[in-house]
């Protein structure tokens, strides 16, 4: 007996580190905003304590952006999300009260300004970023079918421990929709999600070239732009956004403050869609292809080659080339973005997605390294290698 329960503790422990289902919330439409989020930190907080969750991404996207803001840039964040979002503005007031509950210095201010993470992160402000990566994968499996597999990447490495699952309730008590991601309690929004019978859909780090002014970004947030986090969930809230056109059709026109990639698929065959965004419509839309089973993007203009520095693209697409339509099973998908580098240490959690059935799956994954990184599908050498071949950094 007690060797069976220390070999129990022992393989609890050994899964909690490898790959960990994150705790689910069930967000109540139904509820007033400013109670609807309730328990949902504490949800967070039972799993993972806050110093090893919360605080590290705060201290270090402090480093990397709010530290260059000042106090009337954050009274204006507020300002902002209040007056052209007031829901949104309530539910992230009940979060920051939960914080305040459990003494930690978490205010409206401040996660308004993390409802336009994205946004700022883009602007000339910003110190340091690494990991402006996802990986997305639309298939079409052997039986026909359409499947998203998304991987989001984010430093720090605790990001990962903040992942929430929501289930979405109408008004009327009805599922609504699913979503996932590791910044849900920061904004209140979800960038992977799904809505059954109307789209599966991520967003992508895309880079703004030349980089905006943070003023410029400041003055579009303050004229009411919404915060990329809160496209999707918008669309899918929104009764008469009933097919995979019309989501994709008010996706790809909703104005930005910065450019990302979008990428979703709908419930039917062949439907699936990259879309290179700007601020105010498509660059460029790839469609799935007809002669081919499956359309990739990560963080590169999909008409660019990619980064020779980041290959993730190049990896993905010979690893779908070499299963081949036979093996596009959801294993075998899912094999293709567990493989370095698509999966690398800094992919917090991977959502598989169907919008024909309506699921949503996700991992909350571990930073790994493979032993060997020369013997993967494409040399990557940002983070497993030094230049000095055969000897592994630990990350
Ligand atoms: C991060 O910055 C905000 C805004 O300046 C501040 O209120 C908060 O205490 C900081 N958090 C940490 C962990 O440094
Ligand atoms: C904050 O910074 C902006 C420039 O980005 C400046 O115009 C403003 O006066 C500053 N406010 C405070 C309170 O320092
Ligand atoms: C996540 O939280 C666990 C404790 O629950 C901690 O052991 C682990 O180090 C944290 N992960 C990271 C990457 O900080
Ligand atoms: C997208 O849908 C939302 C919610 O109905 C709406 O407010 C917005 O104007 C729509 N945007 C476009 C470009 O269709
Ligand atoms: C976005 O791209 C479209 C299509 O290339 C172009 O017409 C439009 O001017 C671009 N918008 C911005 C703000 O760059």
């Amino acid at each position: 007996m007690a060797f069976l329960g220390r070999w129990r503790l022992w393989t609890s422990f050994l899964l909690t580190q490898a790959l960990e289902l994150p705790p689910r919330f069930t967000l109540d439409l139904r509820k007033p905003a400013h109670t609807r989020w309730d328990g949902a930190v504490d949800l967070i907080l039972s799993k993972h304590p806050y110093e090893e969750s919360f605080l590290p991404v705060f201290q270090e996207h402090n480093k990397s952006l709010f530290d260059q803001l000042n106090a009337s840039h954050f009274d204006a964040l507020g300002k902002a999300v209040s007056s052209h979002y007031p829901e949104t503005a309530l539910e992230l007031q009940g979060i920051a009260q939960q914080f305040a509950a459990r003494g930690f210095p978490v205010t409206f201010e401040y996660l308004s300004a993390w409802l336009y993470f994205h946004e700022l992160a883009h602007s000339d402000v910003v110190q340091k970023l690494d990991a402006r990566e996802c990986t997305g994968i639309v298939a079409e499996t052997a039986d026909g079918s359409i499947m998203q597999l998304a991987n989001m990447d984010q430093s720090p490495l605790a990001a990962r421990n903040l992942t929430l699952r929501i289930s979405v309730v109408d008004d009327k008590g009805e599922p609504l929709f699913e979503g996932v991601d590791w910044y849900t309690l920061l904004s209140t929004g979800v960038s992977r999600a799904v809505k059954r019978g109307v789209a599966s859909v991520q967003e992508n780090w895309r880079s703004t070239d030349p980089v905006r002014k943070l003023d410029a970004i400041m003055a579009d947030i303050q004229s009411g732009v919404i915060s990329q986090m809160l496209v999707f969930r918008r669309a899918f809230e929104t009764p008469s956004i009933s097919s995979f056109e019309d989501f994709v059709d008010n996706v790809t026109h909703t104005r930005l403050a910065a450019p990302f990639y979008i990428v979703a698929a709908g419930s039917k065959p062949k439907q699936g869609v990259a879309i290179a965004r700007n601020l105010t419509t498509s660059e460029k839309t790839d469609w799935f292809p007809s002669d081919d089973f499956y359309l990739c993007q990560c963080n590169t203009d999909r008409w660019r080659p990619d980064d020779p520095e980041d290959p993730r693209r190049t990896a993905a697409e010979a690893l779908l080339g070499r299963l081949g339509r036979e093996e596009a099973t959801a294993m075998g998908l899912f094999a293709v973005v567990s493989a370095y580098p698509v999966h690398n240490p800094h992919t917090a959690y991977t959502a598989v997605m169907s919008a024909a059935t309506g699921e949503l799956h996700a991992y909350v994954r571990e930073a790994s390294c493979p032993v060997d990184p020369y013997a993967s599908v494409v040399l990557d050498r940002r983070y497993c290698l030094k230049k000095d071949p055969g000897v592994l950094i630990s990350i």
